[in-house]
């Protein structure tokens, strides 16, 4: 989900500004990034990774119901730098984030708190899976916004995730690739680590976007079998996530709710349906004759993710044909259902959407993530992308007198990871 230091409420106003490119954020430079790596270590660092921030272009709550979503990595990023040492200690510091944590590893047990918690997290986990980590110092940088629904923690836990494999095994020549496992089974491991050490329930699309995206490509991702088929994101088309400036909570209650109301409804469903395995199975068909026979709420919860699924096997479609006007309706219906059946969704962004869909350019809007606050996504002419977000922006503006931040993200490469 995001990161454990969020809170509901929102950001202010004065912080924010109108931006088109990613050049401005708070990452710092690799060079820097080194030089604080020896600063604070007295060495310099052996292995860097890096991994996606993510945006879900279609297919929200859906993915913890073996469903079908459509995400791709960012170029808004996580990195992280790290030694070897070989006492069983870990010294982790961010140059985003207050503290450090240290901790041996043979002692590492949930549950993780704070921003910690979701540091150690994927050491806990590669120990549980049988991975012989020796110690290491860990440095940690990146500009994923906290809270903004753009998968600050997954990526966080997919970078961790493969420094720490890397760190794990034997030098490789500088610069050569040191990722040796599958991005699939970072992406299983880094889950692992949210939903064992931290703790939170999430799904695994996070950290697949995170892991294995390609540059200029969405993953259509079956959550089921994990089969994953890379779409090509038009060459006309871009993308802008623009912030609500609500920051939303972490393994919230109101996630986990999501989960226990549909595991309920699919309870009733399987007095007709024996058998029934997730809500993946379910067709309207199905569920269309339980109306007014169930709590309406969980029957909203139940339309909203089979309605879903549908909507992103028809988004790849219309990414598959650069259907614009196709793909604008998709989007618009997944943020009518994820407000008014799933109950997700928060003033804010609803303004945003309804915003943007009077804005020059663009093709459609909806929130992205958990929701709850953090970002909408945009899909947008590329050739009108920066007067779109700055429309966004304004419009939003015009709307509440406060200023929001709109950004142009490209679909980017998942995890890499190097020797130094
Ligand atoms: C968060 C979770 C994901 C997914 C989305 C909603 O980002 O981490 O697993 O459930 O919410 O689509």
């Amino acid at each position: 989900m995001d990161d454990p230091r969020s809170v509901n409420r929102p950001s202010p106003s004065t912080s924010m500004s109108t931006s088109t490119s990613t050049s401005t954020s708070t990452s710092t430079s690799t060079s820097t990034s080194l030089q604080s790596f020896e600063k604070t270590f007295n060495r310099p660092p052996e292995v860097l990774a890096d991994a996606g921030g993510r945006v879900n272009l279609i297919g929200e709550h859906t993915d913890y119901h073996e469903g079908y979503v459509l995400p791709a990595a960012i170029d808004l990023r996580t990195r992280v730098w790290g030694a070897r040492r070989n006492d069983g200690i870990l010294h982790i510091r961010s140059l985003r984030a207050e503290g450090e944590a240290q901790a041996e590893i043979r002692s590492l047990a949930p549950p993780g708190k704070g921003w910690q918690g979701y540091a150690l997290g994927p050491i806990w986990a590669l120990r549980e899976e049988g991975v012989h980590v020796p110690g290491a110092d860990i440095l940690i940088d990146g500009n994923v916004p906290f809270g903004g629904g753009l998968s600050s923690s997954a990526s966080l836990q997919v970078a961790l995730t493969g420094l720490v494999l890397a760190l794990a095994q034997e030098p490789d020549p500088a610069g050569a690739n040191a990722l040796r496992r599958a991005p699939m089974d970072v992406a299983r491991l880094a889950r692992k680590a949210e939903n064992g050490f931290c703790g939170v329930p999430c799904g695994i699309m996070d950290q697949v976007a995170s892991a294995c995206g390609r540059a200029g490509h969405a993953i259509l991702l079956d959550c089921r079998t994990l089969e994953r088929i890379e779409v090509p994101v038009p060459a006309g088309w871009a993308i802008v996530v623009a912030d609500s400036g609500v920051k939303h909570a972490l393994g919230t209650s109101e996630y986990a709710k999501r989960q226990s109301e549909c595991a309920s409804g699919l309870e009733v469903l399987r007095q007709r349906h024996q058998g029934l395995g997730a809500l993946r199975d379910v067709t309207l068909a199905m569920l269309e004759p339980w109306e007014g026979k169930m709590p309406d709420t969980v029957y909203r919860r139940l339309r909203h993710a089979v309605t879903e699924n549908e909507r992103v096997l028809q988004a790849r479609s219309a990414l598959e044909s650069a259907n614009a006007d196709a793909i604008g309706k998709l989007l618009f219906a997944s943020h009518e259902s994820l407000a008014k059946d799933y109950e997700v969704s928060c003033p804010e962004l609803d303004l945003l959407v309804d915003v943007a869909a009077h804005v020059p350019g663009v093709i459609g809007a909806r929130l992205t993530g958990a929701g709850f606050g953090g970002n909408t996504v945009n899909l947008v002419q590329a050739d009108r992308a920066e007067s779109a977000a700055a429309g966004i922006v304004d419009g939003y503006a015009r709307r509440t007198g406060k200023r929001t931040n709109a950004v142009v993200v490209k679909p980017s490469p998942g995890l890499s990871v190097q020797w130094l």
